[in-house]
């Protein structure tokens, strides 16, 4: 399976592995972490008490700036499978592409993992378009995923563009601005409209894009659910392009 749903769940802060397990009850199957998120044994836990087939969900965990030499790249992925307690996972990030971040080097490191089957499938996060243009001349892989952040109020459009001509998926971070889609105005009138949150406007808006998946990050059940359900709301083209066409920036996650 190398085909994500369009709603996977966002770990970050999550401290309780039934946060996970609940995730997974609500038909959650791509779930993402990264070593500096200091959760993946809460990841790990939370995904063997959900009683799930490991083949049957994603998992995605990201190498650190500061571990991406070749030998730290292999040695940490090493120490990763081992906090999630698992022989391998499904893909594999390059973090950011700064610090120890060589394009050779790294991606070598990235490339024994798959040749080792520790890692299926190599994808980058917070690249931009030159940045993956070098990257894909050094990896046999011809698709690969970038992670960027992606909300109404922060449109990295270059990115979706790369994405959408070169047939790779754009996972979309911090798709609800952080918590803060109830202060953005124009996605509040469209929710209004639609009798339902904020929440929902922003994933709906994101999935109906081409080629792009959501990771919003939810703790409850009622969040969980009502983040997966949202795919299903069919905005219009005009409440589409009101979002598109926000010019208000704000870059929650900037180098
Ligand atoms: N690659 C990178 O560099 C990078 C950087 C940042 C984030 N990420 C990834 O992206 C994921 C998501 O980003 P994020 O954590 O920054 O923020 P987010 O998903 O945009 O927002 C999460 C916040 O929204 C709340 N929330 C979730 N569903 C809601 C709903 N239906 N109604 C109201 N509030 C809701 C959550 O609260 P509750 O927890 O209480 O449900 C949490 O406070 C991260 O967990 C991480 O996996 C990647």
């Amino acid at each position: 399976m190398d085909t994500l749903d369009s709603v996977g769940l966002g770990t970050m802060g999550i401290s309780d592995p039934e946060s996970i397990t609940l995730a997974i009850e609500a038909g959650y199957r791509h779930l993402d972490t990264a070593q500096v998120y200091d959760n993946e044994s809460v990841v790990g836990e939370g995904i063997r008490w959900a009683e799930i087939d490991r083949e049957d969900v994603f998992v995605a965990t990201k190498v650190w700036i500061d571990q991406l030499g070749y030998d730290s790249v292999v040695q940490s992925v090493t120490d990763s499978l081992e906090r999630l307690g698992m022989d391998s996972v499904d893909l594999l990030y390059v973090h950011r592409p700064r610090g120890e971040y060589d394009p050779e080097g790294t991606l070598e490191g990235f490339e024994e993992l798959v040749d080792r089957g520790s890692v299926h499938h190599i994808r980058v996060s917070n690249f931009e378009v030159p940045q993956l243009k070098e990257a894909r001349q050094h990896l046999q892989a011809p698709i690969f995923a970038n992670q960027v952040e992606y909300h109404p109020l922060f449109q990295p459009t270059d990115a979706l563009a790369d994405a959408q001509a070169n047939d790779y998926t754009l996972v979309a971070y911090s798709p609800l601005a952080n918590g803060r889609a109830g202060d953005i105005s124009e996605v509040v009138d469209i929710a209004r409209t639609h009798d339902t949150t904020p929440e929902a406007v922003c994933i709906a808006w994101l999935t109906a894009k081409d080629n792009v998946v959501v990771i919003p990050k939810a703790s409850s059940k009622a969040h969980l659910m009502a983040n997966r359900d949202a795919a299903e709301l069919q905005l219009s083209t005009n409440e589409r392009t009101r979002i598109d066409d926000i010019e208000r920036e704000t870059e929650l996650f900037p180098e």
